[in-house]
């Protein structure tokens, strides 16, 4: 039985990851940050764990990997994420809330992806997915969506480019994935996906990954997108 790690994994895609994974019969470890997280969670089934997990919080993700020592994991989704400010434009920025969403989107998952590597490279699939996002392409920048959000994206791409170029020799496939506008607390109620066919896809182009897509950056629909 495969295992995934799924970070945020209380509400929104990290929980659809969460449900789909546990559907299939794999075993599940999600983190989430309280208690409706951890209930939601919970209601998945018996193969499925929670474990508490702030990403900012660096005690946190020291005491998640010893908790978790030994433990292959096939799959490590870093999806746990903020959008920060709207609106955040030159002129009215924020700086503290545009540092809290690097701290989120780009050193919570540096620093989990450190912690757990051991467990990835103990695993059969050896896989690390970081959940990006459209705005995070500098290639594609129309001026959509907001400098705190976009420049973290970017900051995570070029944090799974890093990691994949790094760990290229031990087998690990890193790559980056968009997963589209999607209902969530985050995507809003505008949004043309549903977390289950979002979802649906990530997890099918995961499950044929190859060291050939380590480095690249993947949108649910299966085709690459520029960096
Ligand atoms: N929805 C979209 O349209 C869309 C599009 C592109 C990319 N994405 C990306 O997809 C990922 C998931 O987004 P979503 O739509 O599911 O958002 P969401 O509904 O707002 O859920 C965000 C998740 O991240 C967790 N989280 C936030 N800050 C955290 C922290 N400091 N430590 C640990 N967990 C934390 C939340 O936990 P709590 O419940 O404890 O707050 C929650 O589980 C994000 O990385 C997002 O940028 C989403």
């Amino acid at each position: 039985m495969p295992t995934a790690l799924i970070t945020g994994a209380g509400r929104g895609l990290g929980l659809e990851f969460a449900r789909q994974y546990a559907a299939d019969r794999w075993r599940v470890i999600g983190t989430v940050r309280d208690a409706k997280g951890k209930a939601a969670l919970a209601k998945l089934g018996a193969n499925v764990k929670s474990r508490r997990l702030d990403v900012t919080d660096r005690k946190q993700v020291a005491r998640l990997a010893a908790g978790l020592k030994g433990i292959p994991i096939d799959v490590l989704i870093l999806n746990a994420g903020v959008y920060g400010p709207k609106g955040a434009r030159f002129g009215k920025l924020d700086y503290r809330a545009w540092e809290e969403v690097i701290r989120v989107n780009v050193l919570g998952p540096a620093a989990v992806a450190d912690a757990l590597i051991e467990n990835v490279a103990a695993s059969e699939r050896r896989t690390i997915v970081m959940i990006s996002s459209r705005l995070g392409s500098i290639a594609e920048n129309r001026g959509d969506g907001d400098l705190p959000y976009n420049t973290s994206k970017s900051a995570l791409n070029a944090l799974a480019k890093g990691l994949a170029v790094a760990l290229r020799s031990r087998g690990i496939v890193v790559v980056a994935m968009s997963p589209g506008w999607v209902r969530t607390d985050m995507g809003g109620r505008s949004a043309p996906l549903a977390p289950e066919e979002s979802i649906g896809r990530l997890r099918k182009l995961i499950g044929g990954f190859t060291r050939e897509h380590s480095g690249r950056f993947i949108s649910h629909d299966g085709s690459g997108i520029p960096w």
